[in-house]
């Protein structure tokens, strides 16, 4: 048995050490296995812009602090410049046995320039070098979030003006509550997204430091201008510290938290609308352009899209749980486990930006079925605290009012009226300080105008509210 293993072929190995980035003090090839298991090309190649965007940089950095020639500096930038075009293009030869992004760009720029190509990695290393291109993306990202749910909230305070008189029930424990109006409850999505929208502006300031200049760990060895290199690449101070600077991760973890909570805020948007879409609400019809049908029931009409963008919260709470859980307990400094925080952040990225396209939309087809929220606000005594309101007005204790008002309820329900449609002579029988105008505090109007103070539901409070929300909404 002994011989025939030895006798066998020995493994495979994947590329030659010699082709790798680190193969000098290595005599053989990694397992083929292990080559597939340590790669991370096949996701961090989305970050190329920013990888040639910061070597462009260093290799000027580099020129200035004396370590390459005026003319090493002019190669290795042109080099870079022909690896971005064929990237861009699409042609350039990508070679996952070559482990990552940084690799592929260096091993191809040494390709095309030569020798010279290898001066580029002096001071530098892959560690500093990730944690860059990462901030660089997210700067790119955040942007892009930011002017989606920018375009979400203008959406909704569109939607919101046209229905600032449109009354509806709001509900506690999903039950009726107290007549609101539409233009209210589609507001609170838009404070809730701006909220947001400053949460990740928050992220890509505390992520304005720039890592290079640390490199494996404990700094650079040679004389590079870190401050001007900063600002060269948009960033406005230099990380203080190298040990943080290649192990930290804040920038990423805030954004999958700010990502969290947007989903959170738009998988509550999603469910009401869903919740109204129902036969048994009828409050709004999704448009054909955002439902799906079903396969067996052919009345079907299925609000797929507000389904998916509630659904994917869960991916977005999962990715952040993903990466706190791997940067949890890591020794200083960097640690392979953190080449693990890339898929979960890009899978956030792509699931916000999906939902992103696609809500406001939907958003801005919806039909509002207002007649029918309209005369559901008035039912199931929704202005009964209207009513207890009107006692207290004339001196009665509220707690005396609200058990008074209880018994008028218990009794509509006895007698199969409603509130309204009790005679003043009824209402006198709880209470002799009922007059003429007790009927007209209990309807809809009457409930929405008494709520007339800042954040309340009166048309003219939302007014102020949607004026406010546009000011806020065209700030940066
Ligand atoms: N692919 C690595 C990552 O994503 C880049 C840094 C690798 N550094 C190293 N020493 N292996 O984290």
């Amino acid at each position: 048995m002994k011989s025939r293993a030895r006798k066998r072929k020995p493994a495979r190995t994947g590329v030659a050490p010699s082709e790798k980035l680190w193969g000098g003090r290595f005599s053989r090839g990694a397992d083929p296995a292990a080559e597939r298991f340590t790669g991370s090309l096949a996701f961090d190649r989305r970050l190329w812009p920013h990888d040639v965007r910061g070597s462009v940089a260093w290799a000027k950095a580099l020129a200035k602090a004396g370590l390459l020639s005026a003319s090493e500096r002019d190669t290795i930038v042109k080099g870079l410049e022909a690896v971005q075009e064929e990237l861009a293009a699409g042609t350039f030869p990508f070679r996952a046995e070559l482990e990552d992004i940084h690799t592929n760009v260096e091993r191809r720029l040494q390709e095309l320039v030569g020798d010279v190509g290898g001066k580029l990695h002096t001071g530098r290393s892959r560690n500093d070098q990730i944690a860059l291109d990462e901030r660089l993306y997210l700067r790119e990202v955040i942007a892009r979030v930011r002017a989606g749910l920018r375009r979400a909230q203008e959406t909704l305070v569109a939607r919101a003006a046209e229905t600032v008189d449109a009354p509806l029930p709001g509900y506690t424990h999903l039950q009726r509550a107290q007549p609101i109006v539409l233009g209210h409850h589609l507001l609170a999505y838009v404070f809730m997204l701006q909220r947001d929208r400053e949460r990740f502006g928050d992220c890509g300031s505390r992520a304005d430091t720039l890592t290079l200049g640390a490199a494996a760990l404990a700094g650079t060895a040679f004389p590079v201008d870190l401050e001007a290199l900063a600002k060269d690449l948009g960033f406005s101070a230099v990380s203080p510290n190298s040990l943080d600077a290649v192990s930290d991760r804040d920038a990423l973890l805030e954004f999958l938290a700010g990502a969290a909570i947007t989903g959170m805020h738009l998988s509550r948007l999603a469910a009401d609308l869903t919740l109204w879409a129902t036969a048994e609400f009828g409050f709004v019809e999704f448009s054909d352009a955002f439902a799906t049908g079903s396969s067996i029931m052919p009345q079907k009409k299925n609000p797929d899209v507000a389904e998916l963008i509630r659904g994917k919260s869960g991916r977005l709470y999962g990715n952040l749980m993903a990466v706190l859980t791997t940067m949890k307990g890591l020794p200083l400094a960097y640690n392979s486990d953190m080449q693990e925080d890339k898929e979960p952040f890009f899978d956030s990225v792509d699931t916000l930006e999906a939902i992103l396209a696609v809500l406001p939309p939907m958003l801005a087809s919806l039909a509002f079925r207002t007649d029918r929220m309209r005369r559901a606000a008035g039912e199931n005594f929704a202005t009964a605290t209207d009513l207890a309101d009107y006692l207290v007005r004339k001196g009665v204790p509220f707690r005396q009012a609200h058990a008074l008002v209880g018994r008028i309820v218990r009794f509509c329900e006895a007698e199969g009226k409603s509130l309204e449609g009790l005679g003043l002579v009824e209402l006198r029988r709880f209470s002799p300080l009922f007059d003429d105008d007790a009927k007209d505090a209990l309807t809809v109007e009457a409930s929405l105008r008494a709520r007339a103070l800042t954040g309340g539901t009166a048309p003219e409070a939302v007014r102020r509210s949607l004026a406010l929300a546009r000011t806020l909404i065209a700030r940066a």
